[in-house]
């Protein structure tokens, strides 16, 4: 169904006038097409076609029979906080206090907090160019200006520190969010280069915010969190992505210790608390962690499989993939208009994939971005198809 549109009483305010996340524009024109009868190979969302884990779905199941299930704590039931605050262990070998951890609906909620408890109207703020958009989108909702840092293969498509240094005095930033691994790109910093911007961040007194929920859905590179080099940054995640339940909306981010109750008292104010059903999911789904590990083995299965048979379509310009799902395909031999390379990708070859705008309005015309999150079945499927489209044998 398209969105209605018909004539209203007042205009909406500027601010509200943001562009659409096109993925869930394509996401709804490829439903369509399904609803027509046609099969579709899904590889524009980035979700995991799997279920939440057994043991989180067990959990809701027994809560569901033994609970009230109603409002928890605005910052997050104390027993997922202290969880998540032991994943910082595992993961990484750092202790963070489960007081930092806030439990929020999706990491998206967690974006609306943190940015309202650290940007005012007017401020400036850095993202990386290809990035997400909805980062772009939800500060300008806010009344904050996002101002894009250019990326590309010489730096593997992040920023550097000294492009952050410079921007901060030339662009007046008062803060900056990076993503590692990236969605497009699937790129990450390394280690020491994470280390590096959050000193300069520190030093130049702009917030960073790392967007890590791509964490454990790595492919060679190490992953490091924010949190091993610098206290004063806001760390965002989810159980989305890696904890496979992006339905659930479920995420959490970690803040530092003085800015907690602002963000509790912004939390309390615009959700009450996240929904109590999905923490209860999220705490079990700690007991899943196998399931996850094999969900993992079949997106590395699916990224070789992709990174085999793709080029022999004719789709070889393919950003180094470390981490996350995704391949950011250069399309620039075939089109320069990947709205319309991706739609006609949809309608004659049946495979749904992103148009590199969404993430980049100026060079993503040349780019389109497939989600290898699905079954590897589903992704041979999609590169016999793409290996019989015409439009690539040009
Ligand atoms: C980089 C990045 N951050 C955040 C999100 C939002 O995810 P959620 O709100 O489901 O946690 C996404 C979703 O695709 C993403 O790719």
């Amino acid at each position: 169904m398209a969105a209605a549109r018909g004539p209203l009483l007042r205009e909406p305010p500027a601010r509200s006038a943001i562009d659409p996340f096109i993925v869930m524009d394509v996401m709804r024109q490829a439903a369509a097409a399904e609803a027509a009868g046609r099969s579709i190979v899904h590889m524009e969302v980035g979700q995991p076609a799997t279920p939440a884990p057994r043991a989180a779905r067990e959990a809701v199941k027994r809560a569901i029979d033994g609970d009230n299930l109603g409002y928890t704590l605005a910052l997050g039931m104390d027993a997922l906080r202290e969880r998540i605050a032991r994943l910082y262990r595992d993961w990484y070998g750092i202790t963070v206090a489960a007081e930092r951890v806030v439990v929020t609906s999706g990491s998206s909620a967690a974006f609306v907090l943190g940015f309202l408890a650290l940007f005012g109207p007017g401020d400036r703020v850095a993202l990386p160019a290809p990035g997400y958009p909805c980062y772009r989108h939800i500060l300008t909702a806010l009344g904050v200006e996002p101002v894009a840092l250019e990326t590309g293969p010489n730096t593997r498509w992040m920023p550097t520190a000294a492009q952050i240094e410079e921007a901060a005095t030339r662009e007046r930033l008062a803060g900056l969010l990076i993503a590692s691994p990236a969605n497009p790109t699937g790129t990450m910093l390394e280690p020491e280069r994470l280390a590096e911007i959050c000193a300069v961040a520190r030093r130049r007194g702009l917030w960073f915010v790392s967007d890590e929920i791509y964490h454990g859905l790595t492919w060679g590179l190490p992953q490091a969190t924010a949190l091993q080099f610098s206290d004063d940054v806001i760390v965002i995640n989810s159980f989305s992505k890696y904890f496979s339940m992006t339905g659930w909306r479920v995420g959490w981010m970690v803040v530092p210790p003085g800015l907690v109750r602002t963000v509790e008292r912004l939390a309390q104010n615009l959700y009450i608390s996240p929904p109590a059903v999905s923490q209860v999911a999220a705490l079990g789904a700690f007991d899943g962690l196998e399931e996850l590990e094999a969900n993992k083995r079949v997106y590395a299965a699916n990224r070789e499989l992709l990174l085999r048979e793709l080029p022999k379509a004719g789709l070889a310009e393919i950003v180094p993939a470390d981490g996350a799902f995704y391949l950011y395909v250069d399309v620039s031999r075939f089109t320069g208009d990947s709205l319309a390379f991706a739609k006609q990708m949809l309608d004659e070859a049946g495979v749904a994939a992103t148009p590199g705008i969404d993430f980049d309005p100026g060079r993503g015309r040349r780019f389109v971005r497939f989600s290898y999150a699905g079954s590897t079945a589903q992704m041979a499927e999609a590169a016999r198809r793409l290996q019989g489209w015409a439009r690539l044998q040009a």
